[in-house]
């Protein structure tokens, strides 16, 4: 009956077979998916105008650049920000534009992920932020952030990943990975040498080449070499005279020669302000340029950008090549086939509890235990009966403001509500403000939504707050710094290392009137504490996000052992720090870095400095021993590598997480060097009594510094040693050994 179905079938299947031919023959070459991206360059290049070509190297909008209509190619669409999806702005105003459908997942502060020392917390962060840029349909978001924290007064160090080069290159690469994953292309900023906010924009920063390589530019190579960054955002300031954004050393040097960079870079915005330093010193796509170059705030002047109409007029005039433009073009078509014509990416999705969850256990793993005499933490439940909460930052809005950051958050839980919420029927709750610090403005148009304004004097608020505390079984004081300017925000520093708003008086007060008191710190910078021998246990907060109230309270209430350790050093005073002792800071128009490599605790070991706590520091609510260390030679040779052993056992009570530390010192080198340098990291969870065995395997990269007369990398023979750190002042164990 079906015989006659066979001829059919073969007939069938050879016309859709020679359709999908004709089809895809007669598709143009750069929209073949199963063509090369470098060959869809070429052929979507030879179909492009001048004029188009010259539309796509700088912006249309506040945040987006023009594709090419005409042949399909779709506009490129930036957002901010490192811990977020930022609000839709208008098409020319940094304001947002009041959409309803783009409130985001508010993240923890890149400090915070940091401080877990997990990179497997980075590959979850880029991934649900990625999601998130993805599904509000951006292919490039503005992050993240890795400039080394210098100076703790920097007023975007909450942004970064601390002061320490090997934790920050290894904690950006999987979340370059993870947002990628997605088909959006992270953007790593700012680069270089970003590593204040005041005079960012006119500061030329000089600095030594040893510390230009082991500092400043690591964790931007491993971005580029290891996490294959798509994108690049050039910095505000110059180096060697030129400005970062359009910078021969920095972006056609470094980035293009030395890294074998492929993808596209994107000025800060504002960064670029010279057409022909801009066509040849690296840049492909301008953004923000205050106006049209010549006048301050004309509105809409896109096409009068640097790289608009004086970039066309000199291609026109032959003055300038074709070549030059399609330099950039080609590096903003290998974004636009990486992202937005990738057919094949993901769809993302948006303000879910899954991204919710996802930055609660980023924020869990982050917040550092600093002290905890007599195990005053956690609070125990079934004896306590009555909290008082002390503080602004307990109620305060932290997701709005900061600067670029800044985010429209589905909801944000404060410490408050999420004691509250934890303790529910089990303990009463009291809460008194303590101090009150200026009253946000909110930013981009978008308010807090908090009226917290209070009139009360500070002898007042103290009074409040004593009371409230003297009768409780416990007391949380939850303060630190804030978003606003002047604090942890964009486009300024702090002007002192001290708390503000008259919280040193506070705590203090507050810890005579109560022994059973855990101060709460939030925030992105070290701060000093004077009252540190008066307070039984300290937490470093960091600014957690959505979610940063339940994360708390799961920590204060030992749900969850906490298991981050500092990535930055927290200086007992401003001048033990190598920026502030030895300048140049802040530099007006001229800066240079006089500590040179000597950078955090990298000083504190050179100068015999103690910090107030350390670099890699941070407690549990168990405790781990450390066995000793072995190395598996005693001599290795300049290709081979070495493997040290060591087992580190929880003797406390409960499960809990260590990061062990691995630090290599090069005890005689014809160059100074830092005592030590952290090379190594593992964060283990351990059941009580459970003992593992940790291993760390290097190679000469670890034993190299950075020889600037020869421009590279040198390990030089002779003696070294491997030290195990629980932090870097807490060394548990070492051992010698030598480099052939
Ligand atoms: C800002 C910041 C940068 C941000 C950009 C867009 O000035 O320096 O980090 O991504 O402009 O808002």
């Amino acid at each position: 009956m079906f015989k006659p179905i066979k001829p059919f079938l073969i007939l069938l299947l050879s016309y859709s077979i020679s359709a999908k031919v004709t089809a895809q023959s007669s598709l143009p070459l750069y929209l073949d998916e199963t063509k090369s991206i470098e060959q869809r360059i070429e052929d979507a290049l030879s179909h492009m105008t001048l004029e188009e070509k010259v539309a796509m190297c700088h912006a249309q909008s506040k945040f987006s650049s023009a594709g090419v209509p005409r042949l399909g190619i779709p506009e490129n669409w930036m957002t901010d920000g490192p811990h977020g999806i930022r609000a839709e702005v208008f098409w020319d105003k940094w304001d947002q534009a009041g959409w309803t459908n783009d409130s985001c997942i508010a993240f923890p502060a890149l400090t915070c992920l940091a401080a877990s020392w997990n990179t497997d917390m980075s590959a979850l962060y880029g991934k649900v932020i990625g999601e998130e840029a993805r599904y509000r349909n951006k292919n490039v978001l503005l992050g993240p952030g890795v400039n080394i924290y210098r100076t703790p007064l920097n007023g975007r160090n909450f942004e970064y990943m601390g002061e320490d080069p090997y934790l920050a290159s290894k904690m950006v690469v999987p979340y370059i990975q993870g947002v990628q994953s997605n088909g959006v292309a992270a953007c790593v900023k700012h680069f270089a040498l970003n590593n204040q906010e005041i005079n960012r924009h006119t500061v030329n920063v000089n600095v030594d080449d040893r510390a230009l390589y082991e500092i400043y530019l690591p964790a931007f190579k491993a971005a580029v070499q290891e996490g294959k960054a798509w994108a690049i955002m050039g910095a505000y300031n110059k180096y060697k005279g030129q400005w970062a954004c359009q910078n021969q050393y920095l972006l056609n040097d470094i980035l293009r020669k030395e890294w074998s960079f492929d993808g596209v870079v994107v000025s800060d915005w504002g960064g670029v302000n010279d057409t022909k330093q801009a066509i040849y010193h690296g840049v492909d796509m301008e953004f923000g340029s205050w106006t049209d170059g010549l006048t301050m705030g004309t509105s809409n002047a896109y096409d009068n950008y640097f790289l608009a109409k004086p970039f066309l007029r000199l291609l026109q005039s032959g003055e300038v090549k074709e070549e030059e433009v399609d330099r950039k073009v080609r590096n903003i078509l290998r974004l636009v086939f990486r992202t937005t014509m990738n057919t094949k990416r993901s769809w993302g999705s948006f303000g879910t509890e899954e991204h919710a969850l996802a930055g609660r256990k980023i924020a869990q793993e982050g917040i550092v235990l600093l002290k905890n005499k007599n195990n005053t933490l956690p609070i125990d439940l079934s004896k306590t009966k009555k909290i008082a909460v002390i503080g602004e930052n307990a109620m305060k809005v932290m997701t709005v403001g900061g600067g670029s950051s800044s985010l429209k958050a589905r909801y944000e839980i404060s410490p408050l509500d999420g004691l509250r919420k934890r303790t529910g029927a089990q303990a009463e709750i009291v809460y008194a403000r303590g101090y009150a610090g200026e009253v946000s403005k909110g930013q981009d148009g978008l308010g807090t939504g908090q009226n917290i304004s209070d009139n009360r004097s500070p002898e007042e608020l103290v009074k409040e707050a004593c009371e409230v505390a003297k009768d409780a079984d416990f007391v949380v004081f939850i303060g630190g710094l804030n978003k606003n300017d002047g604090q942890d925000s964009e486009g300024n520093d702090r002007a002192s290392l001290d708390l503000p708003y008259g919280q040193d008086l506070l705590i203090s007060e507050l810890a005579k009137v109560n022994r059973n008191l855990a101060v709460v710190m939030i925030s992105g910078n070290a701060v000093a504490m004077p009252w540190v021998n008066e307070v039984p246990s300290i937490v470093q907060g960091w600014y957690l996000g959505t979610e940063a109230g339940n994360a708390l309270a799961s920590v204060l209430t030992g749900d969850v052992n906490p298991s981050g350790k500092l990535p930055f050093t927290f200086p007992v005073k401003l001048q033990d720090n190598g920026a502030h002792k030895l300048g140049v800071y802040p530099g007006n128009s001229e800066e240079t870095y006089n500590e040179s490599i000597f950078v955090g605790y990298r000083r504190a070991d050179k100068e015999k400095i103690s910090p107030l706590f350390s670099f890699g520091h941070g407690l549990s609510y168990t405790t781990f021993q450390y066995g000793k260390v072995t190395a598996d030679k005693r001599e290795m040779t300049a290709d081979g590598k070495i493997t040290f052993t060591i087992s580190v056992k929880n003797t406390g009570k409960r499960e809990g997480q260590e990061i062990v530390q691995l630090y290599i010192s090069d005890l005689k080198s014809s160059l100074p060097r830092p005592v030590k340098e952290l090379k190594g990291f593992d964060k283990i969870s351990l059941k009580a009594g459970e003992e593992k065995t940790v291993t760390f395997t290097v190679d000469k990269t670890a034993l190299s510094f950075f020889n600037a007369d020869k421009h590279e990398w040198v390990a030089e023979p002779g003696d070294f040693e491997a030290l195990i750190g629980a932090s870097s002042t807490d060394i548990r164990s070492k051992t010698a050994f030598r480099l052939k």
